[in-house]
C-alpha cells in the first residue's frame, strides 16, 4: 500500500436480538395449544466484518464443521470474502430464555450482505432449533427473537390477532401446523419489570420434550397436559388486557400445572417461593428442569435479593418491543 492510502475499511454488520420468556403454553405448544411468549431485554448479538479467513471470537473456525451455523451460512452468507465473526450475549445458556433462538436471528441477519424480512430469519432459525432438538420444536422463540413484543402461536389463526405467518413442520409426532401472531405489549404491562432467577443448572429442551413426548402415552398425564392447553386459551384474551395482578395470578397457576407434568425442579420450585412476595406472580420459562423463572416484580430489587439468598442468579430485565435489528458501523 502506498504512504498516505487509506485502507478501504470494511463495514460491520452487527445484529442484536432479544432473549424470550414463554408466560403460557410452553410443552403443550408442540401438542395443539397455543404459547404466550414475551421478549424480554436480555439481548444476543453477532458481528460480521469481511476478513482474510474464517475467525469466530477471534480464533480460526471453520464454518462447515459448525451444526448451527453452517446451515444458516449456507442460507444466507452471500459475502464473496470469508467473516470474522463475534458473539456476545446476555442470554444464559440453555436455560429456558431462547438464547439458541436469538443468536440464530442475529446471525442470519449479520452474515447476509443485505436486509431479511423477520419471517425469513424466523423461519430459518426454527429449523436449525428442530434440528437440534430432534424435531420437537415449536416456533415460538425464534418468532418472539424477530419479532419481539408478545407472540402467540397456534395452531389455527386467531381473528382477533395480527397474524404474521404460517409454519407446517414435519417431526416425530407427524406433521405440526402453527400460526404466528404478534401483538404489542400493553403498557400497563411494560412498564411492570421483569426478574428472571436463573437456578445454574443448564437444561436440555431435547430432554425435556422427549420425556415428555414418552409420558404421552398415558391417560393422566394427557390430561394434566390438557388443564396447561386450556390455561393457555384463555390466557390469550388475559394478556390483551395487561393486567399484571391478573396475569401473574394465572402465571401462578401455570407453574403449578407445570410441576404436575413434571417439568419443574426442586431448585426452581425454590426460587418461585424466592420470588413471590415481591412479585405479581412468577413460573418456569421454557423446557423446565433446570433454567429460569420468570416474575412480574412488584420490587425488583427485594426479588433479586430474595432469588440470591434462595441460591439463584437474578437478572432485573424489562420486555422488549424491539425483535431482531441491524445495525452497520
Ligand atoms: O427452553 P426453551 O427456551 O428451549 O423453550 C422450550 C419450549 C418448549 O415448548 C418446551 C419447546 C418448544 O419448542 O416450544
Amino acid at each position: 500500500m502506498d504512504i498516505g492510502e487509506v485502507p478501504e475499511r470494511k463495514a460491520m454488520r452487527r445484529a442484536d436480538a432479544p432473549g424470550k420468556a414463554i408466560l403460557f403454553g410452553e410443552h403443550a405448544v408442540l401438542y395443539g395449544a397455543p404459547a404466550i411468549a414475551i421478549a424480554v431485554d436480555l439481548r444476543a448479538s453477532f458481528s460480521a466484518v469481511e476478513s482474510d479467513r474464517w475467525r469466530l471470537n477471534g480464533e480460526d473456525f471453520k464454518p462447515v464443521e459448525n451444526p448451527y451455523l453452517s446451515p444458516l451460512i449456507s442460507e444466507f452468507g452471500d459475502f464473496e470474502s470469508p467473516l470474522s465473526l463475534t458473539i456476545e450475549s446476555d442470554i444464559p445458556i440453555a436455560a429456558g430464555l431462547g438464547s439458541s433462538a436469538a443468536l440464530s436471528v442475529a446471525s442470519a441477519l449479520a452474515i447476509s450482505s443485505h436486509s431479511q424480512s423477520p419471517e425469513k430469519l424466523a423461519r430459518a432459525a426454527h429449523r436449525a432449533e428442530a434440528l437440534a432438538q430432534g424435531g420437537r420444536a415449536s416456533p415460538t422463540d425464534t418468532s418472539t427473537s424477530a419479532l419481539g413484543g408478545a407472540v402467540i402461536v397456534a395452531p389455527s389463526i386467531i381473528k382477533s390477532l395480527e397474524h404474521q405467518w404460517s409454519i407446517d413442520m414435519d417431526g416425530p409426532d407427524g406433521t405440526k401446523h402453527w400460526d404466528v401472531h404478534s401483538l404489542p405489549i400493553p403498557e400497563s404491562l411494560a412498564e411492570v419489570p421483569i426478574v428472571i432467577g436463573y437456578t445454574g443448572i443448564p437444561s436440555s429442551t431435547r430432554e425435556m420434550v422427549e420425556g415428555v413426548a414418552a409420558r404421552m402415552s398415558s391417560v393422566s398425564f394427557r390430561l394434566s397436559m390438557d388443564d396447561v392447553s386450556n390455561l393457555a386459551r384463555s390466557s390469550i384474551d388475559l394478556l390483551k388486557t395487561g393486567n399484571p395482578s391478573l396475569i401473574g395470578n394465572e402465571m401462578i397457576r401455570c407453574h403449578d400445572l407445570l410441576r404436575e407434568i413434571g417439568v419443574s425442579s426442586p431448585e426452581l420450585d425454590n426460587l418461585i417461593d424466592a420470588a413471590l412476595p415481591f412479585s405479581y406472580g412468577a413460573k418456569l420459562t421454557g423446557a423446565g428442569g433446570g433454567g429460569c423463572i420468570i416474575a412480574l416484580a412488584t420490587d425488583p430489587n427485594a426479588c433479586a435479593a430474595a432469588i440470591i439468598e434462595a441460591g439463584g442468579i437474578p437478572f432485573i430485565t424489562s420486555f422488549a418491543q424491539r425483535g431482531v435489528q441491524l445495525t452497520i458501523t
